[in-house]
């Protein structure tokens, strides 16, 4: 989402002419996006933002700001004890960016944090100066209305709204005649996207059909709502990633109900199960919490077999860390010490491990169409891209270019890669019209 923003941000900027710096020491403006959900997120910033006072004592012209989730809850401190920062901007205010930069010309500080109940920068095309150029977000609805107990978000990114469609369709044709092959469509909660009468699913079926060769993922959807009839979408549609990311958070219904996540474990795993059989093959991913306030042995168990039960293909798993201004701050305590959070976090991590590892050996012989991104980290003459369901592969390089789709075989895999044989350079057409055949 940060990505996101940071590309609407670009083009606010590029609009006012002012163009991107080569390296932080020439820039006249840095310009921080910060995010709140994890104390560690937060701690990056402050580092990243002692970094940028030594810059700015050798250039007293540089004006840092603060942008994003960071912004609201500690305007006060940011500017007033650390003088480290000239302006503070919230995820709402990002049009007020070039007003605000010249109002600390002076050498005032600037800020603005309000909130809006209508603001998408659905008018805005951001302009994409870090991705791959092959895959690229479209941000579809910005807030959140779920109130999970642990969660900042709604705090920090206010009431949720939808884009209207058609600027979200226009923005994704743009991608596809820019040639980029693969769209992942944002949202805190994309399942309440609503225009009208256009619901989640009308919208992946209009986008889908744009481009037969650009394919969709999005993230994240919230496991209480999700509608059978994306499910059926997804599966006979060849250009809708067969992977679902799916947050569970815990796996007992006790832990669920402290985190205001309405729905019980059963619910959960028969949405699933569900999901498996109408999209056959189809890679599933979660979000997991440890030690969140008050967990039991018991409880953390019930996260360790719904974890099992699933067999996940891919979690991303975080200890609890405690959020000022969340029901779980106001009403319950932090009280699961700091090293039982962590030995249940590295069990949960462990086990993951081990269930990717096993998932990725059955992989061994299969075929797969994968998106080359560009290089392997590990080697010049390897390539390495993400497979339908959303795995990295990586494969000998011969002539594929970035934004290639490649037929793979797999002949080996680690638990976080599968390691492929190239067969040919094809299409999302080719390639699932001739499985379809065969
Ligand atoms: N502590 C730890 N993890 C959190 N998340 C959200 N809030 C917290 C918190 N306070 C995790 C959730 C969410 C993901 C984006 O971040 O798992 O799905
Ligand atoms: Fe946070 Fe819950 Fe909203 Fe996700 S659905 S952003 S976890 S409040």
């Amino acid at each position: 989402m940060n990505f996101a923003d940071s590309e609407i941000v670009n083009s606010i900027l590029i609009e006012d002419g002012m163009t991107v710096a080569p390296d932080p020491e020439s820039a006249d403006v840095i310009l921080v996006n910060t995010c709140s959900i994890r104390e560690n997120a937060e701690t990056k910033v402050w580092n990243r933002l002692k970094e940028l006072k030594t810059i700015k004592k050798t250039n007293s012209d540089l004006t840092v700001g603060v942008l994003g989730c960071m912004a609201e809850r500690i305007k006060d401190r940011i500017i007033e004890e650390e003088n480290l920062v000239d302006i503070v901007v919230g995820p709402d205010a990002y049009r007020d960016i070039p007003r605000l930069l010249a109002e600390v010309d002076d050498g005032r500080k600037a800020v603005n944090v309000l909130l809006s109940l209508e603001e998408t920068y659905a008018d805005i095309a951001p302009v994409r100066t870090t991705g791959n150029g092959v895959s690229s977000f479209v941000s579809i609805m910005r807030g959140c209305d779920n109130m999970c107990s642990f969660c900042v978000v709604p705090f920090t990114r206010g009431r949720e709204r939808s884009r209207p469609l058609e600027s979200i369709l226009k923005e994704i044709q743009q991608l596809s005649d820019e040639g980029y092959k693969e769209v992942t469509l944002l949202g805190q909660n994309v399942n309440s996207y609503k225009d009208g009468e256009n619901t989640f699913t009308t919208l992946m079926d209009a986008a889908s059909l744009i481009n037969p060769e650009v394919r969709f993922r999005f993230s994240s959807p919230h496991p209480k709502d999700f509608p059978d009839d994306l499910l059926y979408l997804i599966a006979e549609r060849p250009n809708l990633c067969n992977y679902i990311h799916i947050p569970a958070q815990a796996g007992s219904d006790s832990m669920l109900e402290r985190m205001r996540r309405p729905y019980t474990r059963k619910q959960y795993l028969s949405l699933t199960e569900k999901m498996r059989e109408i999209i056959p093959g189809v890679s599933l991913s979660t979000d997991i919490i440890a030690g969140f306030c008050g967990e039991t042995e018991e409880e953390h168990n019930g996260t360790m077999t719904l974890m099992k039960e699933v067999g996940y293909d891919l979690a991303y798993m975080f200890a609890y860390s405690e959020r000022e201004r969340t029901l779980a701050y106001r009403k319950f305590e932090d009280d699961v010490p700091e090293e039982i959070k962590k030995r249940r976090l590295s069990e949960i991590i462990s086990q993951q491990m081990e269930i990717q590892k096993e998932r990725n050996l059955t992989e061994i012989g299969t075929h797969h169409l994968v998106l080359v991104e560009g290089t392997s980290k590990k080697s010049e003459d390897q390539v390495s891209g993400r497979t339908d369901t959303n795995k990295i592969a990586v494969f000998d390089r011969r002539d594929f270019q970035k934004g290639d789709y490649v037929e793979v075989e797999v002949t080996d895999c680690t638990s976080a890669t599968l390691i492929a044989k190239p067969i040919r350079k094809t299409t999302i057409s080719e390639f699932y019209g001739a499985a379809v055949e065969a």
